[in-house]
């Protein structure tokens, strides 16, 4: 397979910039601040999860970077800066819908994977087929080199004699193996960036268990970024080397995998950890899940829109203004909690 150039700096820069990103709903009930004010870096070779409940807006975050947020939604705010393999950035934020641009950087330079294969997947035309006519889409090969080319991604996804398979449609394989197809069928163009929206989350653990670790081995290969979304904190803990924890559609901590775990600092993010079940602990002694639920989306609270669950919650402070993300030892925190000039006279 022909292998992308990669400059010697591409280590340490982003590969994309998101910057105050907003993402609305206009629907008729009021405006769904799906996406309100994000700011994250991607970077090369590196796994960033972001977890969050349901709701938080993660899947309208990663929909927004491929512009493929639907109606009524759309980008209201920010940029989105991709710096592509030539050495341009392009902010996809505002590239035109539908435009050439667009097109090109969709697929090949960035892919998506979704929960559900059949969405990526045609349900009338042969696995093989769809797969060859992704890369000859992208890039300029011929026929038979696509076929081989399709052959072996199937083959390294773990789809056994993948050349039969070739041959077959998505009804005829199983779900893990589908959720394969539609890997080798994303990874087929070598994409730099790969999202990953809660992609194991309908599997069982065993099959859920060896996609993690090939998406793993194919971001070493590759010297991918991979972007995955779950809600899941074993799969943070099992692939993660960056994490971003959403709540209501901004993020509210981001740290290294390690710290997140050893000092997680945003109250949310101490709740997710501790409601975690723990081996051993079941039925009525299980620790609770987090008191209350993610508030209605057209009933945001003022101030810290965690505050209404929060057992820190300070009157005064919390209700008034919206903490912004600060640095806090390796990580960065948006919680009054650590900032000591306004909680010092509390
Ligand atoms: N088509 C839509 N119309 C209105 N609101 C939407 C639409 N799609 C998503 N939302 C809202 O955007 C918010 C974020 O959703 P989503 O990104 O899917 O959450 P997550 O992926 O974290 O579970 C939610 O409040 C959801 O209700
Ligand atoms: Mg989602």
């Amino acid at each position: 397979m022909p292998q992308i150039p990669m400059p010697t700096d591409t280590q340490t820069k982003p590969l994309v910039e998101i910057q105050g990103l907003r993402t609305h709903f206009f629907t008729d009930d009021g405006l769904v601040r799906a996406v309100e004010g994000v700011d994250l870096d991607v970077l090369p070779n590196r796994t960033l999860c972001l977890l969050g409940e349901s709701g938080c807006g993660k899947s309208i975050m990663a929909r927004s970077i491929l512009r493929i947020v639907d109606a009524p939604g759309r980008i209201t705010g920010g940029s989105i800066l991709y710096h592509a393999a030539d050495g341009r950035t392009v902010d996809l934020a505002k590239a035109r819908p539908g435009s050439r641009e667009l097109r090109s950087i969709r697929g090949s330079d960035i892919a998506m994977i979704f929960q559900e294969p059949m969405s990526s997947l045609g349900p009338i035309q042969k696995i093989g087929r769809q797969i060859t006519e992704t890369i000859r889409l992208h890039r300029d090969v011929t026929k038979a080199e696509a076929r081989e080319e399709a052959i072996d991604m199937l083959a390294r996804v773990g789809i056994p004699r993948p050349a039969e398979r070739f041959e077959s449609y998505p009804f005829e394989l199983s779900g893990g193996m589908r959720q394969r197809a539609m890997i080798a069928m994303a990874l087929s163009c070598q994409p730099r960036l790969l999202i990953a929206d809660e992609p194991t989350t309908a599997l069982d653990v065993t099959t859920q268990a060896q996609i993690l670790d090939l998406i793993a081995e194919l971001k070493d290969e590759f010297k991918m970024a991979v972007m995955l979304i779950t809600h899941d904190l074993g799969v943070v803990a099992e692939v993660a080397d960056d994490v971003a924890v959403m709540y209501m559609g901004k993020i509210v901590e981001k740290s290294d995998v390690y710290g997140l775990f050893e000092n997680p600092r945003h109250p949310y993010t101490r709740a997710l950890l501790d409601s975690v079940p723990r081996i051993g602990v079941t039925g009525r002694n299980r620790l609770p899940a987090i008191r209350g639920m993610v508030p209605h989306p057209l009933a945001r609270p003022s101030g810290c829109t965690f505050r209404t669950r929060c057992d820190h919650f300070m009157p005064g402070i919390c209700d008034l203004r919206e903490p912004q993300l600060k640095p806090q030892g390796d990580g960065q925190v948006a919680c009054f909690l650590h900032e000591k000039e306004v909680t010092a006279d509390v």
